[in-house]
């Protein structure tokens, strides 16, 4: 008997076939009608059962979160909400699952509620449906590079430096923590430790992504990144997964080429591809949305908005233009911002960049030419001498979704700069390789992952769109 899945079922319906069908029971009714789920789909497939085929016992088993072996005929469904269903012949208990101990009830449970229950979750309709659709956006993200010449490049995750010298690191070591080994002058003696010198989990691919790149032309990276910084908002995580891109012969404007492609690409894709799983969270939203007050309810669907995204251009606005535009703010003029805007230098707030973007554009925007002291070391200093070619991409409702820049590609000023915020240059000596060994002007960025599984889904908090989340003081699971 070939292995079926509902969505194959579902999807090649052929009446009068006979199948065999295993997942976990979502609902039972009337000792008659199980609907079935198996993960492979939005839809739960209705299995009709006659009660006088099965014993009492066998049917009294059959509780919400059981597994169960289904087999029967295909045959037209007289029950609206389904073209198909399943004339049960026969029926196997494969787990047992206790109602008086079963978190995951038919019934709608909170979202906080369920990540105490992250182990368990993605038995959920919501869940399952965000994993399926995070699936989707990472399998269009290596599709997009294939098909635009990328070479996938897997960076290391124990590294010795800090990309973005923010100095939020995870250190990784195996000295013991009583009778640490210690120098004269009572420093830890890291000779001693696995790797002989201090070493930490990356917070970003990119500096080795720049050595692929100057060798291969256009690489990317697709992996875990680690920040220990203290931040319990909806939009971070201590371990996210980040799409890192870095090409040769990219200036800041190619390189927002890109991001914007990227962006579209992958949402085009999961609109393509996911159609039922986003209906289901479309009018999951509706519903949450119907709770608000009206003021706060948002304009657009959640299917509205990813059309929103795909069919226009993304606006792109220098630093200097949006400190302006902030500024002469009404938010601003009366005191409404947490961090007013004073003077140009100072660094964006995320309720500064949801201004620009959901208030004054109404659109993804992308940010550039920041200032150099706000930025990391490695971005390419303009001709002004006080501003970076950064760049920022920005989303309706998550605020900042990407960073990068055009890097510096002139040895001495990079080693200026390194030297200007701290960073020995001899510990980077390897980075600095590629600018005196044939170096050329090139470009990255940083895509936040979940940050865009989160736009995608509409889910209002990062630790949805993970499957086990890691916060401060959270690694369950
Ligand atoms: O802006 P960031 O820190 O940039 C870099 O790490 C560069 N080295 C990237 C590059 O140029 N190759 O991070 C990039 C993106 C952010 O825009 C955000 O979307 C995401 O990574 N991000 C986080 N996502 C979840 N939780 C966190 N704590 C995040 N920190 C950054
Ligand atoms: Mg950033």
């Amino acid at each position: 008997m070939p292995k079926n899945t509902i969505s194959d079922t579902l999807k090649n319906q052929k009446i009068g076939e006979v199948i065999v069908l295993k997942g976990w029971v979502r609902t039972f009714r009337s000792n008659r009608f199980i609907a079935l789920n198996d993960g492979s789909c939005q839809s739960s497939i209705q299995c009709v059962v006659d009660f006088n085929d099965f014993s009492d016992d066998l049917l009294k088993r059959i509780t919400t979160g059981s597994s169960i072996s289904v087999g029967g005929e295909i045959v037209p469904s007289l029950g609206s909400g389904q073209s198909v269903e399943v004339k049960v012949k026969e029926l196997q208990m494969l787990g047992d699952c206790p109602p008086e101990t079963y978190p995951i009830q038919p019934k709608r449970h909170s979202l906080e509620f369920l990540r105490e229950k992250a182990n368990l979750r993605m038995r959920t309709s919501t869940f399952s449906a965000v994993m399926r659709i995070r699936h989707v956006a990472a399998f269009a993200v290596h599709d997009f590079f294939n098909k635009n010449g990328f070479f996938y490049l897997n960076t290391p995750i124990i590294t010795t430096s800090d990309a973005e010298g923010a100095g939020e690191l995870f250190r990784v070591t195996t000295l013991p923590f009583d009778e640490t080994p210690r120098n004269e002058d009572g420093s830890i003696n890291y000779e001693l430790d696995f790797f002989a010198k201090p070493t930490n989990l990356t917070v970003s691919g990119q500096l080795e992504g720049e050595l692929g790149a100057l060798a291969l032309g256009k690489i990317y990276t697709f992996g875990p990144t680690f920040r220990a910084e203290n931040s319990n908002t909806t939009r971070h995580l201590s371990e996210f997964w980040m799409i890192e891109p870095e090409m040769a012969f990219y200036d800041l404007s190619d390189n927002m080429d890109l991001a914007e492609d990227l962006c579209k690409f992958i949402i085009k894709n999961v609109l393509e591809k996911s159609k039922d799983d986003l209906n289901f969270l479309n009018t999951r939203l509706l519903n949450e949305e119907k709770n608000k007050p009206k003021e706060k309810r948002s304009e657009f669907e959640l299917i509205e908005k990813l059309h929103f995204v795909i069919d226009n251009s993304f606006v792109r606005c220098s630093y200097t233009e949006a400190i302006d535009i902030l500024l002469k703010s009404k938010p601003n003029k009366k005191g409404k911002f947490e961090f007013p805007i004073t003077e140009w230098g100072v660094d964006l707030q995320s309720e500064h960049e949801r201004y620009l973007v959901e208030k004054h554009f109404k659109s993804p925007v992308i940010l550039f030419d920041y200032p150099a002291n706000i930025k990391a070391f490695y971005m390419r200093l303009n001709e002004d001498g006080k501003t970076v070619r950064a760049m920022d991409v920005l989303f309706p409702g998550i605020g900042e979704i990407a960073g990068g820049s055009q890097r510096e590609e002139r040895h001495d000023v990079l080693v200026e700069k390194m030297k200007n915020v701290g960073i020995d240059p001899e510990h980077l000596d390897w980075y600095l390789d590629t600018r005196k060994f044939g170096t050329c002007v090139h470009s990255g960025f940083g895509l936040g992952f979940e940050r865009l599984v989160q736009f995608v889904t509409g889910m209002s908090n990062i630790r949805d769109v993970i499957p086990f989340p890691r916060t401060p003081g959270n690694a369950e699971f």
